[in-house]
Formats: structure tokens, sequence, C-alpha cells
């Protein structure tokens, strides 16, 4: 959408897969959907330098409203939950130099039952802009699909016509895929990112479904992506242990919950994979975790500066997987400068770490004639000059993800600038 806004893609947070639609706040204050579970969130990002790695949005979710609209017609923040109001909180975001996040829903009602905005597109986008909103995710359910293209673009018009730079995240193509191929030059023009396929889930086969889905759709779904307008695979997440102990005991934890995780959450390993295809998709990316209870090596990993750097390189060009060999997944991004970021993602879960020698796949060479290469992940390393002859060879644990960055030199071994 050529609104001036997500020119790289859009980074914050957002409240849904880690805290649902819990609206028990009499049984479970810490953790329902209210004013409080939003400010404090905004503290915390503004005090544990999430703000500044670049997360900027804190996004409300589903189950915020009220059962029912006032009198007026206007959508409203259910008054338990939410006190002191809309206004009040998009305020106090904003105080923390933060961006605020809103949800509505295309239809008659929200997945979750409650108000749609189907009928009321420019009144809701009005009460929005009025409480200084930044960000509208705009769901598809209980709509008719043949109807979904209009109410999408009617509201990219109804929030346009508001004035207020408001960045539109849409789920326009997941609800329209099970009927047909959506058109994908009408969902760029109305939106600045798309949820393409299914929710994330907390589990690596979750995250390996989202992956293997846009490596098949990459030719249809890469094209529309760019500054402005970005495929949208879900969130990033799982990428917190909730640890009930004192932070002094929280680095070793991760060491050992690492062990016993495995059965509900995503290892580490599998958290830097879906760090690093996140980065090289090109996707927003939006943390759904605790950011108040979080897990020294998972903030590490979520706010380290090389990985972010890809995923929001201003050439804005979404990466691909273009190799596949021996259970090796080869994604690439090209970066501005002539870089271009590599992943190999090792997707064998039996077994210990496998030795991947680069320049052996057919038809995949790691740069010709000569480049230099940095490993960003598993660990920081300058892996030094290699050409087409080298024999590198890169380490990748089972279902872990080896993320690195080529700068090619040129003829007369100059480097291409940064
Ligand atoms: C379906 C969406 O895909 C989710 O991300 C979330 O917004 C829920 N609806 C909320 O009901």
């Amino acid at each position: 959408l050529d609104n001036g806004l997500a020119l790289t893609p859009t980074m914050g947070w957002l409240h849904w897969e880690r805290f649902m639609c819990n609206v028990d706040c009499a049984g479970d204050p810490d953790n329902c959907i209210s004013e409080r579970l939003y400010m404090q969130m905004a503290d915390v990002m503004v005090k544990e330098g999430w703000k500044d790695a670049g997360y900027q949005y804190v996004c409300i979710d589903d189950c915020w409203p009220a059962p029912q609209r006032d009198a007026q017609g206007r959508l409203q923040a259910d008054p338990k939950r939410f006190p002191g109001g809309m206004k009040k909180l998009s305020d106090y975001v904003h105080s923390k130099g933060l961006k605020f996040g809103i949800y509505a829903d295309v239809g008659k009602s929200t997945c979750a039952g409650y108000p749609g905005s189907l009928g009321f597109y420019e009144t809701d986008a009005q009460t929005f802009a009025d409480w200084g909103v930044d960000l509208l995710k705009f769901d598809g359910c209980f709509m008719d699909w043949t109807l979904l293209g209009e109410g999408y673009m009617n509201m990219s018009k109804a929030l346009n016509k508001t004035g207020r730079s408001i960045v539109y995240s849409c789920e326009w193509p997941l609800y329209e895929w099970p009927f047909h191929q959506p058109n994908y030059t009408a969902i760029r023009e109305t939106c600045n990112h798309w949820r393409n396929y299914a929710d994330v889930y907390d589990s690596w086969s979750s995250v390996k479904s989202i992956v293997d889905w846009t490596a098949s759709h990459q030719n249809i779904i890469i094209p529309a992506a760019g500054p402005g307008g970005w495929n949208d695979p879900d969130m990033v997440l799982s990428l917190i242990f909730t640890w009930p102990y004192p932070i002094s005991m929280i680095v070793s934890a991760c060491y050992f919950l690492q062990l016993v995780i495995g059965n509900f959450g995503l290892s580490h390993d599998q958290q830097e994979s879906q760090m690093a295809l996140w980065a090289i998709m090109a996707a927003p990316l939006f943390m759904s975790n605790d950011l108040r209870d979080i897990c020294p090596r998972s903030k590490e990993l979520l706010q380290n500066r090389h990985i972010i750097e890809i995923n929001q390189d201003p050439l804005g060009k979404q990466g691909s997987c273009t190799a596949k060999g021996n259970s090796f997944h080869i994604w690439e991004r090209p970066l501005s400068n002539n870089r271009q970021a590599v992943a190999v993602l090792n997707l064998q879960e039996i077994g210990g770490p496998r030795q991947f020698a680069i320049n052996t796949i057919p038809g995949w060479r790691i740069c010709n004639p000569k480049c230099e290469v940095i490993q960003i992940l598993p660990r920081y390393k300058d892996l030094s000059v290699q050409t087409l002859q080298s024999q590198l060879v890169l380490s990748v644990n089972p279902s872990g993800t080896t993320l690195l960055t080529i700068t090619p030199i040129s003829k007369d071994h100059t480097r291409f600038p940064r």
C-alpha cells in the first residue's frame, strides 16, 4: 500500500499467540487482555532495549471490545478491562515513544465473537484515528468470501480518509485461499502486510508448515513483496521461557529448559531457525511472548542486530528457497549493496549436527568468483574470503540454521561498499 508506511517490515509486539482471548482479569490479572498488560509491555519495551532494537508497535489483538457498540454506533473498549479507555492507553504508549496497534474484523464479528466492522468501516476507521491508533490488524472472520476484497479495500479507503498514518495489516489472502488464488496485485495496493497462511502455534511443526507453504507458493507471493507491502508469515514466538525464579537463575535455566521444553515449544535451535527464516522472508517481526519474563538467550536472539539488519534491509526484496538436497534447504535473500543473506536449514530431526559442505549442492554455489562470508547464526564468526573452489564446511544442528551474509569481492579485490 502506497501510504508511505512499512517501507521496511513492521516490528513490534502483538498479544495473540501468547495471551489469546484471556478475559479473566479476576482470576488471572497479570495475563488477561487489559490496559495493564499493554502498559507493562510498553514499559518493558523501553527499559529492556526492545524499542532501541527496532520493535516499535505495541499491538492489541482480538477480545478488547465491549460486547456492544455505544449509542453512536462506535466500538468501545471493555470498560472493566480498559477503565481508562483506548485514547488514554494510546497516549500512554505514545508517551513511551512507541506506536499503538489495534484489531478489528472485516465481517459481522471478530473470530472470538466481538462486534465486527461490517457496515461500520468509516465509523471504525475514524474512531481508531481519534484514539491515535498507528496500526490496524484487520481479521477476516464471519465474512462471505466473495465480499472479502471489497471489504478490505473499503477499510483501506476509510483509513486513508481519516488522514492519520495507520499501518494496515490484512488477513485477506488467508481467508481467500480456500476458495481461489488471491489477487496479490490488488492486495499489495490495499494493505501494508497480509497474512497468507494459518496461525502460528507454539511448535516446530507449525513453524515448519509456514516455511513449507511459503516455499511452495513463493512464485505467487514473492513478487508482491517490497517496501510498503509484505507477506506476513505470522508472529515470532516461543522465543520466551517463563521461569518463576530470580534473574540470576534464569541464565543457567535457559540451557536447562532447552532440554525439557522440546515437548511444548521450540528448542533454541528452532528459535534461531524461525528468526533466520523470518529475516530472509522479509517478514513483519511481531513478537508474541511475555517480555516481562524472558530468557536472556531468547532476548539476545530477538535483539540480534545482524539478523534485524537483514530483516530490515532497505532493498526490500523477499528471499526464497533456492536449493534443496540431503535434507538441507538453502534460502537466499538479496540485500542492498549487492550483498546477500543465506540460510542453511537442517531439516533432519534425528542424529546430531550435520556437516554441510558449501559448493557441493548441484547448481548452487556460494559465490562467484570470490566473496567475504560472515556467519551470523548460530554465533557471529568471520569466515573470511571464499571462492568457487572453497571447501568450507558448516556444522548445522538438527532443525537449526546457519545464517550467513555474503559480500562479493570484485576481480580487482576491492570490496563492494557496505
Ligand atoms: C485469527 C487470526 O489469524 C489470529 O492471528 C488472531 O487474530 C485470531 N483470529 C483472533 O481471534
